[in-house]
């Protein structure tokens, strides 16, 4: 056997003369690419006659990430090109300095993948099929305990008037975890699914009930993440952030500026998660305000919004806490909230519902985590929005 290109990181081909036997694996170097690349390896044979005689070339990639060239789904598998076309992958690019093809592994209905960073796509607009499209995922190897699926679209009909995904809906199964039914539009939402490493496929599927909404679609990334990866999230949370600064969406968050022309809750019934942000180094609190962005209705979780003079929503006057919060509210433990801009003066609430919120609720408790709430009937609720929290790391506690 003769190693040609030993420099080359996560690639090794191997050449041999006439038939192969045995496995040469492409053995990692570092702790940093062992982390990275999948147990599994690929292989691909072809053959080349070269003076007279049977060159059997045999290509044995450690299937590692690469950066496709679509501007949308960025992360690919770099493989043999023959393989990713046998696997119904889209070669996007090359890789390993062109000897591999950056294959992106995109599914559709009632398909299976092995590879991290698939993506789970709608049929083609032809296809009116309802009922469920799911999509089966196998570990890519034994050590994987949480797998995050990034909705970079997901478009499916709104919930009924009791905030219900009794139409549409996601669902996510073969896991520990809790996940919520999620319906409505929730482009660029995320979220966390723990699994057991041992455990057995995970399926996504895609209820399709809603004859009159064929205009759904959805193209969602799972991405399978090891147990001892620095990118799990911790346990409990269904999302995570790990920005100083962002923006926490409830799903099928819209904000608005009206309260009669709107088309039932945004609110999705029946939610009770938490969603986690990494305290960042040499951060000590948070701080947590509602979105303006769109509108003012960036915190309007409980109470009927169509009976409240338009101008108080938004506002500390429309806010409630604590004990007042039974139905649908938002937790934040430690939380310090003001009355008003000008004043400093602070009071202290873990629980927070109503049609409006603080200026801006404080925490210094870690780890740093907003609880998510909602009963089983939106009824009440009609017009609400959910929320959207503007959230701020900060150097400086009391
Ligand atoms: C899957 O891909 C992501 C990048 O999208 C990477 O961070 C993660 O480590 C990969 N998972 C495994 C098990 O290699
Ligand atoms: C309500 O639904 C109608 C019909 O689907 C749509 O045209 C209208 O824009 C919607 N209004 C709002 C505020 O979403
Ligand atoms: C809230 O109510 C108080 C007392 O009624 C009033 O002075 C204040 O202007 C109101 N604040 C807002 C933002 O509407
Ligand atoms: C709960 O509501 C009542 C009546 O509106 C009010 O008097 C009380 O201060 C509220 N409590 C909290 C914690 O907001």
């Amino acid at each position: 056997m003769m190693k040609v290109g030993g420099t080359w990181k996560r690639l090794v081909w191997v050449v041999v003369i006439g038939v192969v036997v045995g496995v040469a694996l492409a053995t990692p170097t570092t702790e940093e690419e062992q982390h990275e690349s999948l147990e599994e390896t690929q292989e691909l044979e072809s053959e080349h006659d070269r003076d007279g005689k049977l060159f059997v070339l045999l290509a044995q990639i450690a299937a590692s990430e690469c950066t496709t060239n679509d501007p949308i789904r960025t992360q690919g598998t770099c493989m043999p090109s023959k393989q990713c076309s046998n696997q119904g992958g889209k070669s996007q690019g090359t890789c390993a300095k062109g000897l591999g093809t950056c294959c992106l592994a995109t599914r559709t209905c009632n398909a299976a993948s092995s590879y991290n960073n698939t993506y789970f796509i709608n049929p083609d607009s032809t296809d009116v099929e309802l009922g469920a499209c799911t999509l089966t995922i196998n570990r890519v190897n034994s050590n994987i305990c949480q797998m995050r699926f990034d909705f970079i679209s997901l478009d499916l009909s709104q919930p009924d008037i009791n905030g219900a995904c009794n139409h549409d809906f996601f669902t996510v199964t073969g896991g520990v975890s809790k996940v919520p039914m999620i319906c409505g539009r929730n482009n660029g939402q995320h979220i966390y699914y723990d699994v057991d490493p041992n455990g057995g496929t995970v399926k996504l599927t895609i209820d399709r009930f809603d004859i009159s909404s064929l205009s759904r679609s959805w193209d969602i990334k799972v991405t399978q993440i090891a147990c001892d990866s620095r990118f799990r999230a911790p346990e409990g949370c269904l999302q995570y952030y790990t920005a100083t600064t962002g923006t926490v969406n409830s799903f099928n968050f819209l904000n608005t500026n009206t309260n009669t022309d709107v088309n039932g809750t945004r609110q999705l019934a029946n939610e009770d998660y938490g969603v986690c942000i990494k305290r960042a180094d040499n951060y000590c609190g948070i701080i947590w305000e509602a979105s303006k962005v769109g509108g003012n209705f960036g915190f309007t979780v409980s109470g009927p919004a169509d009976a409240i003079q338009l101008s108080l929503i938004g506002t500390i006057n429309t806010s409630t806490r604590d004990g007042n919060c039974t139905t649908d509210y938002v937790v934040i433990p430690g939380g310090l909230y003001t009355l008003d801009d000008a004043t400093n003066t602070v009071q202290a609430a873990d629980r927070y519902c109503g049609l409006g919120f603080p200026p801006s609720v404080t925490t210094t408790a870690q780890p740093f985590v907003l609880y998510v709430k909602s009963n089983g009937n939106e009824l009440m609720e009609a017009i609400n929005r959910g929320f959207s929290l503007n959230y701020r790391q900060i150097k400086t506690c009391m």
